[in-house]
């Protein structure tokens, strides 16, 4: 698959829409599910209309597997989804929007901080941050709403662990931003004007005092720290200093706030759809209470330790299948290719379906149970080419997986250890909202009926 000139030419299919906003209701409502309807209704290419733009789709395994090869790195660049943003920051570049050598310039900058080493050594204070958590928003007799908690948890944790600080006075602030940004700059599924709102300018403002705050702290507490204790904002920092081309001055305050923008709703949306699966299948829920309390019955934990808790890491693999908060990746042709038989334009903006294998029969045997055992071999359901893609692929793949997913077993062993949680009601049905980032509605609440321990 990818280029092959001499391949015959399919005319690529526009789905059927509505006039004027075209696709915009399908995508709105359930995205993942959006993606899979169309692979099986129109193959792997095919467009849509969202309101006056029409973006291809690339989807399925192949498409998966595309991301990563170097046709793909050769035909797809990020830079033009992410260029608004830069913009709005009075930025230069980010990250997420850099490609080729200037990409691979700025990740190396930021891997160590972003690693899984950042957390080396740390996992009983990320114990200690999900307890402060759990006594300040998880009220017992009361519902708790669960985004909401697990926002501030989240930022609780990012903050602490990768910056050396905990904003949690700048949490609303942080997900304003990030809202409106990705709503009207990157996915675009919202007018400009939006970004005239007060709400908006007041959040953006503040994002960049603790910007500035990160800033003057760095300054503070320069040359007192050895190697191995400096954390991202020192890598980003010190990279500013020694190398300005690569960071300038300009593009400070969008990397230093980057883990919030990367790190805050991924990991608060995947953990609240954690507790909503858990809490709707008793049998795991069981298996969980059985390991969480080995886990933690001699108090404090050590890295191999995370080894000895199976079907939680089970349950967050399933849960990021069956809700993956990045059901596609955005990105711009570099030129003309063909793709499975269909010729793709030079500028076309493009989403790769990576999710939709997620959803398929092929690969996942009865794909709609929450089966937490798939991943384990000799199923490894996972491993199939293509198939699993919640971190997405390719070089932009999530520099903090690694770190997510400590941080996320990490969290939920301990909620559910500590908490005795229910659903309210009890036959409760998961409402989601799509934009910016799929996940639960704010008004998922659970029953905190004690603590366990
Ligand atoms: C449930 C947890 C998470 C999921 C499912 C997730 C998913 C993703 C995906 C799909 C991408 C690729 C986007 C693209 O190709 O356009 C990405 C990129 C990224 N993620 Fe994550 N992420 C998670 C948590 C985190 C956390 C906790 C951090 C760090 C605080 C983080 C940092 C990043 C960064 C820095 C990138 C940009 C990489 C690049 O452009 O080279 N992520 N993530």
């Amino acid at each position: 698959m990818g280029i092959a000139e001499t391949a015959p030419v399919i005319e690529t299919p526009l789905v059927r829409g509505y006039p004027l906003i075209g696709s915009v209701l399908g995508m709105a409502k359930d995205p993942a599910r959006f993606f899979l309807d169309c692979y099986r209704e129109y193959g792997p290419v095919f467009r849509v209309k969202i309101l006056s733009k029409t973006y291809t789709v690339i989807a399925g395994v192949e498409a998966a597997n595309f991301l990563g090869t170097r046709e793909g790195k050769e035909c797809l660049r990020s830079k033009e989804f992410w260029q608004g943003l830069v913009g709005e920051y009075g930025a230069t570049r980010t990250l997420t929007g850099e490609d080729g050598e200037a990409h691979k310039e700025l990740r190396d900058i930021m891997r160590r901080g972003y690693s899984k080493e950042s957390i080396k050594g740390r996992y009983n204070e990320l114990i200690s941050i999900t307890d402060r958590s759990i006594e300040r928003d998880w009220p017992v007799g009361q519902p708790a709403p669960v985004l909401q908690a697990m926002q501030y948890m989240v930022t609780d944790q990012l903050g602490s662990i990768l910056t050396g600080a905990a904003p949690l006075e700048y949490v609303q602030d942080i997900r304003t931003t990030i809202l409106y940004i990705l709503n009207v700059l990157v996915t675009r599924q919202r007018p400009k004007f939006l970004l005239m709102h007060p709400k908006y300018k007041k959040a953006k403002a503040r994002v960049f005092e603790l910007g500035e705050k990160m800033i003057a702290d760095y300054y503070a507490k320069k040359g007192t720290k050895k190697d191995e204790e400096k954390n991202l904002i020192d890598d980003i920092m010190d990279a500013h200093l020694n190398n300005p081309r690569v960071m300038p001055a300009s593009d400070l305050v969008l990397s230093l706030t980057g883990p919030y923008v990367a790190g805050l709703d991924t990991v608060a949306n995947t953990i609240s759809c954690f507790v909503y699966a858990v809490l709707k299948h008793p049998e795991v829920l069981a298996r969980i209470h059985k390991e969480v309390d080995a886990l933690f019955a001699n108090g404090r934990i050590e890295e191999e330790d995370l080894k000895k808790i199976p079907s939680v890491h089970g349950a967050i693999m399933e849960t990021m299948r069956l809700y993956p908060i990045a059901v596609a990746q955005m990105r711009t042709a570099t030129k003309d290719f063909t793709f499975a038989g269909h010729k793709i334009k030079g500028g076309e903006m493009l989403y790769i379906g990576t999710s939709v294998p997620h959803f398929m029969e092929e690969f996942y045997p009865n794909p709609e149970k929450f089966d937490i055992d798939r991943y384990e071999k000799p199923r490894s359901e996972h491993m199939q080419s293509g198939a699993y893609s919640p971190y997405g692929r390719g070089p932009h793949t999530c520099l903090g997986k690694s770190l997510a997913e400590v941080q996320m077993a990490i969290s939920m062993a301990r909620l559910f250890y500590r908490l005795d949680l229910e659903l309210d009601p009890p036959d409760y049905v998961l409402q989601t909202k799509t934009a910016p980032t799929p996940g639960p509605s704010m008004e998922f609440k659970v029953k905190v009926k004690g603590f366990r321990h």
